[in-house]
């Protein structure tokens, strides 16, 4: 999940992705070039163009467009090309030629990696994992998710009062969950959360988040194996048993490994990131807790407010598109700045402020089409769980140290904070 997005992300300008001043805002290059158009073309670090979408009206026309793939397979990646394919790319994007040109493919095959590709391989792998997200499963869950928080809570005030929220919580909430989910035994859970850490942190070295990767694919390859011996009533179990033609053992681990990439970072930086959020809003952290019902809207604009997908999700144009009068030529990479496709000002009132009693409208947090976050129930559940139990459970709950001193991750493709020091005392 995290390959090809992680790739451009190095490959972007800093102040493309390094929120300045403010954890919150947009990074401040995304919203200087706001004022240049919806759409508009963006030079990456290797000179190769591409185009950058600002615009919730222009993000979603291309996400709901079939003539931009997902396939990071099939497709040149646009950070890997040779400086002469480089050069082609940007002489044709330059050419202002219209036509039919279509864009290059190479013949590759991705398993089960589903979330980097196109109907109709896409729509089979997917339709059979939303069938497994089912409401009792999800129900089952939920009331995990609350021991699981509880658990958590109670093990920080039983050692001091102060602590690193990160690993104490936000970490091990979206973790235990896929744990649940996928069906790893209590026994293999440090063993399996300690490969996932290592293998999703971006800032450990090369070599070593390889071998954790490796680790951890023989560890699904085992899993899928136990499976098929021995099902249980979990996710994993039911896509091996329920598929019919069949799942390969290549396809069931691979979709595992974007169940994990994508369900773990991600939740874990909302509650991370959006504790932060709320502690630095003392307003609206008092009419979250004066107001429980609040929550539900509170999370749609935390997820809005932050995005913190940053400028991860992008498509690649199969023929010449024109969006917004903009011509993306074929082959030619399409990013998503979701920070500022959220603070859109055409579509809400006063979008930089934070507003947890803002009418809740569909924001892009989640993505948009066919490949729209699978996940996002369990999403908001993992985070309306955490959060209210979180703030109702520690009523004295604050920053241990100056907000400007909490470590960002301004490197990482997820942004969210690295730790967030707090007290209750
Ligand atoms: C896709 C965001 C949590 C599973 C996506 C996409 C976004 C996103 C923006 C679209 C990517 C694209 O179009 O290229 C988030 C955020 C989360 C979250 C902000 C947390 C707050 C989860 C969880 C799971 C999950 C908990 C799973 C258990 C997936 C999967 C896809 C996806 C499988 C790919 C779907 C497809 O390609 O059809 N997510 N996600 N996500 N997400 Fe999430």
């Amino acid at each position: 999940v995290t390959e090809s997005p992680t790739g451009i992300r190095r490959m972007l300008p800093a102040d493309l992705v390094d929120r300045g001043g403010c954890p919150f805002d947009p990074p401040p290059g995304v919203r200087q070039r706001r004022g240049q158009g919806a759409v508009q073309p963006l030079q990456l670090l290797n000179g190769a163009p591409t185009w950058m979408v600002t615009g919730l009206h222009e993000a979603r026309a291309v996400l709901a467009d079939p003539r931009f793939s997902a396939d990071r397979v099939r497709y040149p990646d646009v950070t890997k090309l040779q400086p002469h394919e480089v050069e082609q790319l940007a002489a044709a994007s330059g050419s202002g030629e219209g036509g039919t040109a279509v864009a290059p493919k190479v013949d590759s095959r991705a398993d089960g990696m589903f979330v980097f590709m196109d109907p109709p391989e896409h729509t089979r792998l997917r339709r059979l994992l939303t069938g497994q997200f089912t409401v009792r499963r999800m129900r089952a869950l939920e009331s995990r998710l609350r021991e699981i928080a509880v658990e958590h809570i109670e093990a920080m005030r039983a050692d001091g009062t102060e602590a690193d929220l990160v690993p104490a919580y936000a970490l091990p909430i979206p973790s235990l969950a896929i744990c649940e989910l996928l069906g790893v035994d209590y026994a293999d859970r440090a063993e399996f959360q300690e490969r996932t850490a290592i293998a999703l942190n971006s800032t450990t070295p090369d070599d070593e988040r390889m071998r954790a990767g490796l680790e951890l694919y023989g560890f699904i390859q085992g899993l899928v194996a136990a499976k098929r011996e021995n099902p249980g009533d979990d996710i994993l179990s039911g896509l091996v048993h329920d598929a019919d033609p069949p799942l390969t053992d290549a396809q069931l681990t691979d979709m595992a490994l974007v169940l994990l990439g994508a369900g773990h970072e991600t939740t874990a930086n909302m509650l991370g990131l959006g504790t932060f959020a709320l502690l630095e809003h003392p307003d609206q952290l008092a009419a979250l807790r004066a107001d429980p019902a609040l929550m539900d809207n509170a999370i749609e604009e935390l997820l809005r407010y932050l995005s913190i997908i940053q400028l991860g999700v992008s498509r690649v144009a199969v023929e010449d598109v024109v969006i917004a009068g903009v011509k993306i030529p074929a082959g030619a990479t399409v990013i998503i700045a979701t920070p500022e496709v959220n603070r859109d000002p055409r579509h809400w009132d006063d979008p930089d402020r934070l507003d947890v009693h803002r009418p809740r409208t569909s924001h892009l947090a989640f993505g948009h089409g066919i490949h729209q976050c699978l996940g996002q129930q369990l999403a908001r559940a993992e985070m309306k769980v955490g959060l209210t139990e979180l703030i109702t459970r520690m009523p004295g709950l604050r920053l241990a140290v100056r907000a400007d001193q909490v470590p960002l991750r301004n490197e990482m493709l997820i942004f969210g904070v690295h730790s967030l020091p707090v007290t209750w005392a």
